[in-house]
């Protein structure tokens, strides 16, 4: 069914793979598309609670953008292409409607990096380097990495991946806010489906007011205040809410689903 990505779904978790491990995991056009595809899928799949998005062997997570199909663009072409990308696999990420764990294994370079920040949650392999290399291509991110990088470790930090085009170490990665924790390659993946598990206790309905109240703050022109109030009284009207407050007075766990 694709070509370019795997999905795996167990215990309410999906891991979806981008598999194009002899170009380091690069994003062509088709991965991209693909990747669209199966989360929008998912986000219609009651049966799954988070994503954990993660690359193919151990060397990259992904390794950016792949340079060998934009390398002879035009403006408009350049255009399309951060357009396109940005639309239907990094916005799709940031707003998705369950939460995404990128679990970084490798090289995640450009828009690798791009992908990882667009998630809600990165957690990094300790062999795992990172940057925004575009600048050494005569290019700059294109996939959000100029807005997410300094959203993330502020302007200063960012202004200087970017300029230098440098790789840091997780290590570093973790000391200035970009990842949230580093763990042995080995244990990338079950770590991060140890957090995917403590979130699927909580209720769905609930986490999904969170990620669009969080997501309101950094939105020009968006009050995130407001959205927050909104977002918490949508929650009053849901069987969720009533499941949980009555677990927490019955002193039983809250059943959030089957
Ligand atoms: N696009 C296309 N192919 C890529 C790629 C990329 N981003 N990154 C790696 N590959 C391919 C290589 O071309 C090579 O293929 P061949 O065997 O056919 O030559 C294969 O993957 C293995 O890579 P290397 O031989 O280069 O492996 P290495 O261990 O020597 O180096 C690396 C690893 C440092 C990650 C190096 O591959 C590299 O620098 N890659 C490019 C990183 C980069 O510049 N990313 C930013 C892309 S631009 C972007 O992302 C724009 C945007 O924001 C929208």
């Amino acid at each position: 069914m694709f070509e370019n990505i795997s999905i795996e779904i167990a215990d309410h978790i999906a891991v979806l793979k981008i598999n194009r491990p002899k170009q380091l995991n690069a994003l062509n056009k088709q991965t991209i598309q693909e990747a669209n595809r199966a989360l929008n899928e998912i986000a219609l799949d009651q049966n799954v609670g988070v994503v954990i998005i993660t690359g193919a062997e151990d060397k990259a997570f992904v390794a950016g953008a792949d340079i060998k199909e934009f390398a002879d663009f035009s403006i408009s072409e350049g255009g399309s292409l951060a357009q396109q990308g940005q639309e239907l696999l990094f916005d799709l990420v940031e707003h998705f409607p369950k939460p995404i764990i990128a679990a970084v294994n490798g090289f995640a370079l450009g828009g690798g990096l791009e992908l990882a920040m667009s998630a809600h949650i990165r957690i990094a392999s300790s062999n795992a380097k990172m940057g925004l290399p575009e600048v050494s291509l005569g290019v700059i991110p294109g996939y959000g990495g100029t807005q997410r990088l300094a959203q993330l470790v502020g302007k200063g930090k960012a202004n200087e991946l970017i300029f230098t085009a440098g790789m840091i170490s997780a290590d570093e990665a973790y000391r200035c806010g970009l990842v949230n924790s580093v763990v042995e390659q080995e244990e990338l993946l079950d770590t991060a489906k140890k957090m995917a598990s403590k979130i699927i206790r909580n209720s769905p309905m609930a986490i999904r007011s969170a990620i669009k109240a969080v997501n309101a703050g950094y939105k020009s022109g968006v009050n995130g205040y407001e959205v927050e109030i909104e977002e918490f009284a949508k929650c009053f009207g849901t069987t969720e809410f009533k499941e949980g407050t009555s677990a927490f007075l019955e002193k039983r766990k809250a059943h959030f689903r089957d």
